[in-house]
């Protein structure tokens, strides 16, 4: 969560510190802040809300250094107020600093510092690192930067500057993101690369326990743990910048959805060979390939989104690959005594690829010995960098905080890795071509989809006074039920639930009545008939009902009160489909709704707390 940057060098510093606030805003947005150095005199403003308020005030006021810092803020420790928003400084205002990650033993130092005398106007966790800077600052904010950094427990992205040593920012970086881009004479910091992108393609990215001191003519990196300099080298980042930008839609998220089958064709490009049935994941042939034919079992970890589109690939991978697979959360994982193996292989799958829970179960996953592989989009992401190998999405940057477009290349990568490891094992060949040309055909079978994009904005229109929903699916669609009801949820905050069609007897039907619409995900498939059931069970209770059914269902006309229609497809593929008119359902029904669906409240993209 929170969102840093920081730029050094012979242009203004505000123009890029705003303008990476406003790439970096789906990190958090209660609150912003900026503090700039303008003749070694710090300039801070600060506004609550979203980046829009800051840039307001920054209109009216004169922000002319060509250093500075700034903060996009999602509240953990203290409410959303200018207070508690970043940057933070020290007792006299010298010493600034932004932070995102979260400082484990604050208490205890804000205790000490209190002791000390020091007074503190912030009720974060953040501010004490300014304190600790101060009382060690004797002239080299570095030195001060190491020796407070020895006292602090916890995750921090770090930017830090000083009146009384200008000219530079020292960063420091401990299980939260930093990356810094290099340009002719000038420097930009941000919490990832798509803030940079278009001032510089040169990236570095900052590992764990590394500092830097950065001055406009160069920059020093150094071991927090043997004060040792580092080399690094730059990496070449190729990034479209139009890719952030709405191109014509009203919000990021319906151009995420609409962007579902261009994010397919990037996904699998390269990555079939339709003739022998076979797929190629150029990230797993680093890996000895005999290590991944004896995996005799996978766990999946992942939060959120991401996790079901982990409960769609267990069903596929058992079916087609033959292998147990669990799917795990990542904030549960580590806190039980999960029986690992070097014959199990743990598959973390992550959009940001930061995600802390996730991260936290892939270092207990490499703790136990386990073969460490990640599904992730975000490229020199933590995750990706830190598992032993792994498949990018490479379905661009998603900007809105709900996942779509990242969930349905989770999934269809999920089914690349099944005939991956299937082929090794007992899928045919026949099996293979057939997966795999199915897979091939999705993007077309997603557009027929969005063309349903009218039909599906009346629904939201007609369901928008409805203040509860019940999500149904079984099998293969029994995590899409879960993934419609949280996106409704997040996007919309109206009360939905998901639920495997099986389990409503069990209870969720005590809530059905004529106000409790039903959403039924039920195509043409294994357990359709069984579907069926449950629709006639919520109909006896006057419940509504929708349905996604698969094209040319028309006895479904006879109980459902609305129908969406989905080509025809084989049924580990059909949540592909089944997604995409609950995506544009909530969008619609949000928009309806007057919700800001691109930056629902409360929430962050990149959630790097626990
Ligand atoms: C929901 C959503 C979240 C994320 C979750 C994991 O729409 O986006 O539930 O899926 O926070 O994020 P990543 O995939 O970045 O690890």
């Amino acid at each position: 969560m929170c969102g840093i940057a920081g730029y050094i060098g012979k242009n203004k510093a505000s123009k890029f510190l705003l303008e990476a606030l406003k790439r970096l805003e789906y990190r958090g947005y209660d609150s912003a802040g900026i503090v700039v150095l303008n003749k070694n005199i710090p300039k801070c403003l600060k506004s609550v809300g979203k980046i829009n308020a800051l840039e307001k005030k920054m209109k009216n006021e004169n922000l002319d250094g060509f250093l500075g810092i700034s903060h996009t803020r999602w509240a953990t420790h203290g409410s959303p107020s200018e207070d508690n928003a970043h940057p933070h400084s020290d007792c006299r205002g010298n010493i600034w600093l932004v932070h995102n990650g979260i400082i484990e033993n604050y208490k205890t130092l804000k205790k000490n510092l209190i002791e000390e005398g020091h007074s503190f106007k912030s009720e974060t966790d953040t501010e004490v690192i300014a304190h600790l800077i101060e009382s060690h600052f004797k002239g080299s904010l570095e030195k001060a930067v190491f020796s407070a950094l020895k006292q602090i427990k916890g995750a921090y992205a770090l930017a830090v500057i000083s009146k009384d040593d200008p000219d530079k920012i020292v960063v420091a970086k401990k299980s939260s993101p930093l990356v810094m881009g290099i340009g002719k004479d000038e420097y930009f910091l941000a919490s990832d690369p798509s803030a940079i992108v278009g001032y510089t393609d040169k990236i570095i990215y900052f590992d764990d326990d590394e500092i830097s001191i950065i001055t406009k003519n160069g920059h020093q990196i150094i071991s927090a743990i043997d004060n040792n300099e580092i080399n690094k080298s730059h990496c070449q980042i190729d990034f479209d910048a139009s890719k952030i930008e709405k191109c014509g839609h009203s919000h990021f998220y319906l151009k995420e959805i609409f962007e579902c089958p261009e994010a397919v064709k990037n996904s699998i490009r390269g990555r079939i060979i339709p003739e022998d049935g076979l797929v190629k994941l150029g990230g797993l042939e680093t890996l000895d390939q005999d290590k991944l034919r004896e995996i005799n079992r996978i766990i999946l970890i992942a939060c959120g989104t991401a996790n079901f589109a982990g409960l769609v690939g267990e069903y596929i991978m058992e079916e087609y690959a033959g292998i147990p697979v669990e799917v795990e959360i990542g904030s549960e994982f580590r806190y039980r005594k999960p029986i690992i193996d070097s014959r199990t292989a743990v598959i973390t799958i992550s959009q940001s690829g930061e995600t802390a829970d996730t991260l936290a179960s892939l270092s207990e996953a490499k703790r136990k010995g386990a073969l460490t592989l990640g599904i992730v989009n975000t490229v020199g992401s933590t995750i990706a960098r830190e598992t032993e190998a792994g498949v990018y999405n490479h379905v661009g940057p998603e900007i809105a905080v709900a996942s779509t477009k990242a969930f349905i290349s989770q999934i269809i990568i999920l089914a690349l890795l099944t005939v991956y490891l299937g082929r090794m094992r007992g899928m045919s060949l026949t099996m293979g071509k057939r997966i795999t040309e199915e897979i091939q055909k999705m993007p077309s079978l997603i557009e027929k989809v969005l063309e349903n994009d009218r039909q599906i904005k009346d629904l939201a229109k007609k369901y928008s006074r409805y203040r509860n929903f019940l999500f149904l699916g079984r099998k293969y669609n029994y995590p899409i039920a879960e993934e419609g009801a949280l996106k409704l949820k997040e996007v919309t905050y109206v009360h939905a639930e998901g639920c495997a069609s099986g389990e409503m007897k069990h209870g969720p039907i005590a809530m059905i009545n004529e106000n409790f619409p039903s959403v039924f995900i039920a195509p043409s498939d294994s357990v359709y008939e069984k579907n069926w059931s449950n629709m006639e069970e919520v109909k006896a209770r006057n419940g509504k009902i929708i349905a996604i059914v698969t094209e040319g269902n028309e006895e479904i006309k006879n109980i459902a009160d609305d129908v969406i229609y989905i080509p025809k497809t084989l049924e580990m593929l059909t949540p592909i489909l089944s997604v995409i008119p609950l995506y544009l359902f909530s969008a619609y029904m949000g928009m309806e709704l007057n919700c800001d669906i691109d930056k629902p409240r409360n929430l962050a993209k990149s959630v790097t707390v626990e």
